[in-house]
């Protein structure tokens, strides 16, 4: 059963810890983190997966120290900016799963630029996972939902969801060593497989990422049937 996910989601901890580690500033944790974004959504994209989420801030980040909520926005800006080309050549479409209206004003321009640009790209989404709560997106799609007079089902619930048409979440992986979820895509990972690393996001690798697409390939996903039934068996 050697498959690939088609959509992958990472709770990228650990960023704070490596920088004390070394004696430095929180924020050039993020820093360091910031690059293993890039390594990892490179090989995403090369293992052929459809969907990569990264929860980059969460609607309880804005409790940190102010310094580090402003520092964290402005590598986001830079982030972007010098990521754009490199989005476009791989061929992959920027969009984000949060709510807009919280996200400071030039962070906002800045990606709604990106995700602007790279619309057209289809060959991996990267879901942005910023100002996200999955309470909060749950409770918006249901309020949605009642507005619009919609039947209260998955599938219209799903289509309000910030993650509407693309596939549910497959495996979810937490770097860092902390096993919660901490508020992250709730709905979407009702059915994902967990795999807990100990490896701090600035040294999460794409050896790492392989290692953890190897772990998923070796999982039997049953949603409910038998072993037998999923063998062939039966
Ligand atoms: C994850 O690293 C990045 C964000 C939440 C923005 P942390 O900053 O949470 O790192 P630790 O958990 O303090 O090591
Ligand atoms: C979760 O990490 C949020 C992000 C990775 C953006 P945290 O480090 O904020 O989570 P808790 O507070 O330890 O649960
Ligand atoms: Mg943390």
């Amino acid at each position: 059963m050697s498959q690939t996910p088609r959509h992958v989601a990472i709770i990228m901890d650990g960023n704070g810890r490596w920088a004390e580690a070394r004696g430095l500033g929180r924020l050039e944790g993020h820093h360091a983190g910031a690059a293993s974004v890039r390594t990892i959504t490179t090989r995403a994209r090369e293992r052929g997966v459809e969907s990569l989420t990264l929860f980059a801030f969460s609607t309880e980040n804005w409790n940190r120290p102010k310094g580090e909520v402003r520092g964290l926005w402005r590598l986001l800006i830079d982030f972007l900016k010098t990521e754009l080309p490199t989005l476009i050549k791989n061929q992959i479409g920027l969009r984000l799963l949060g709510d807009p209206d919280a996200i400071p004003p030039l962070a906002l321009r800045t990606l709604n630029s990106v995700i602007n640009r790279s619309q057209k790209n289809t060959r991996m989404t990267l879901n942005l996972a910023l100002n996200y709560g999955a309470k909060d997106e749950i409770l918006q799609a249901m309020r949605r939902l009642s507005e619009a007079g919609e039947p209260f089902d998955e599938a219209h619930l799903e289509k309000r969801l910030y993650t509407a048409g693309q596939a549910p979440v497959d495996l979810l992986i937490r770097t860092g060593g902390e096993h919660r979820l901490s508020n992250f895509l709730l709905w979407q990972s009702a059915y994902a497989e967990l795999l807990f690393s100990d490896i701090l996001w600035p040294d999460f690798d794409a050896a790492a990422f392989d290692d953890a697409l190897t772990e998923y390939a070796k999982r039997e996903r049953r949603f409910g049937r038998t072993g037998a039934q999923i063998r062939g068996e039966l």
